[in-house]
């Protein structure tokens, strides 16, 4: 039986790499590389020898160029996928074919490389690949993203399936629902594991400065630039990059990232040269992507490069079931011994939970801090919308005007919050006038 990859590892074995490329030009080049790097390949020029090879020999990478004689790389990736799932496929793309790269990595490929093959990069590839964690290695997500219902449970699983790839990731989901606890978790699992994980929100560098934030700048470029300094891109080098609140980046940048990220170059500003560079996009924002797409807001080729795969993270409400398991982590991380009462408990699961998992955590804090005992009951909670309203203005516990601005101020905010804080948008969405909507907000004291 072959070694698994681990063992191969500790052993000291050399890593195998099977190169399948019909141009024996390419294949040289590339053998030469592997063998300066001290590996060995075995080198062919069709999918039927490619599959000879990997039914013989273990490969701890495959490097496939896209257009062979008797068939395609595509073939070769799902082929290793179905029957070498370990063993991580790169793939060889014509240049400026920005579908082939992306149906590729649809397609499960760990990561491509665009011709002429640069032989940086190509290093680059090969050593993340060889970094992949094995399964035995691989850190748990259980641990910290938790839930058993199913939505939690299939996120887990593409995690770890996005963990073995290099694919770009967009992170889908509302706000508080766990979009960079899933990023983090990619990164954390990943042959990039090591490197640093770089989160930027793009919604608060402000437009003059994002080019240089994003890119670093010369010496000189600008006044008060009075030294060399690297940008997120260079600081993310060999990891990854967050791009958290994507849909908040101004057109104009939008352009540079999409270069960037297509030609795995960047220009420092002030700079007359490009430098390689080798970072993971990951991205997410609580608006809905496609919907800025169509609005013109987000170009269309740039969530094109972003969203080759989306992981969604379900709201809370659809995972109630989840709740008790959530509570009792959360309770452990704030450290008290402090235990809920059954009442408690179903009251938050009844609850919408607009704010999600980050909304929980909220209320479990201050909760802790306003109960008296060592068991939260239902008015520690102070739920925004607790029980039915009949249950509600029948205890008595406030008047019926307050009740109701209460509601009348969550419905505002969650549109407020739905709507970017648009609140032409926002009117619409409550089915009231702009003029009317603006008055409230006044009474209910919304800024
Ligand atoms: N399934 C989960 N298990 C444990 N903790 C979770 C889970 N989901 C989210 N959290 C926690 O909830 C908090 C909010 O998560 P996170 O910051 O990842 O959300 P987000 O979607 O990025 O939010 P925002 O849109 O506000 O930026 C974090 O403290 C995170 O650790
Ligand atoms: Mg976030």
């Amino acid at each position: 039986m072959p070694a698994s990859r681990s063992e191969r590892r500790l052993k000291g074995a050399v890593s195998r790499i099977l190169v399948i490329d019909d141009e024996p030009d390419i294949r040289e080049l590339i053998d030469l590389t592997l063998t300066r790097m001290g590996l060995e390949s075995d080198s062919v020029g069709t999918v039927a020898e490619a599959r000879e090879c990997l039914e013989s020999s273990s490969y701890q990478l495959c490097l496939t160029d896209m257009r062979l004689p008797d068939g395609d790389g595509l073939e070769i990736v799902r082929y290793v996928a179905d029957n070498f799932g370990e063993t991580p496929v790169a793939v060889i793309t014509a240049f400026g074919s920005a579908e082939n790269a992306v149906a590729a990595l649809k397609a499960g490929a760990f990561d491509y490389l665009a011709k002429p093959v640069g032989l940086e990069q190509l290093r680059a590839l090969v050593k993340s690949a060889l970094k992949l964690p094995t399964a035995e290695l691989r850190v748990d997500s259980a641990q910290s993203l938790r839930g058993e219902s199913a939505a939690i449970q299939q996120v887990r699983g593409m995690i770890d399936k996005l963990a073995r790839s290099q694919a770009p990731v967009y992170v889908s989901g509302e706000s508080g629902s766990g979009k960079e606890l899933a990023a983090r978790l990619v990164h954390g699992q990943s042959a990039r594991a090591n490197a640093p994980f770089v989160p930027v929100n793009c919604g608060a560098i402000p437009e003059t400065l994002m080019e240089s934030e994003f890119f670093g700048y010369r010496k000189g470029a600008f006044t008060g630039a009075d030294s060399e300094r690297d940008g997120f891109f260079q600081a993310a080098s060999g990891g990854t990059l967050f791009l958290d609140e994507v849909a908040d980046l101004p057109l104009a940048m939008q352009v540079k990232l999409l270069r960037a990220i297509q030609e795995k170059r960047v220009r420092k500003v002030g700079s007359t040269t490009e430098e390689p560079v080798d970072v993971r996009i990951i991205c997410a924002t609580h608006r809905n992507l496609r919907e800025c797409v169509d609005k013109g807001s987000f170009r269309q080729d740039l969530y094109y490069r972003l969203n080759v795969i989306e992981l969604h993270m379900p709201p809370l409400r659809e995972c109630s079931e989840d709740i008790p398991v959530l509570v009792e982590t959360i309770l452990d991380r704030l450290g008290v011994s402090t235990r809920f009462s059954a009442n408690a408990l179903k009251s938050l699961e009844r609850y919408p939970f607009p704010g999600n998992v980050r909304e929980l955590e909220n209320i479990l804090e201050r909760a802790t801090a306003l109960c008296s005992g060592t068991v939260i009951e239902p008015e520690d909670l102070q739920l925004s919308v607790e029980e039915s309203p009949e249950e509600l203005v029948g205890r008595g516990s406030e008047t019926l005007d307050d009740y109701l601005n209460r509601l009348e101020k969550q419905a505002v905010l969650e549109a407020l919050q739905k709507t970017g804080n648009n609140r032409t948008a926002a009117a619409r969405l409550l089915g009231v006038t702009f003029r009317s909507l603006r008055y409230r907000l006044e009474r209910l004291g919304i800024e």
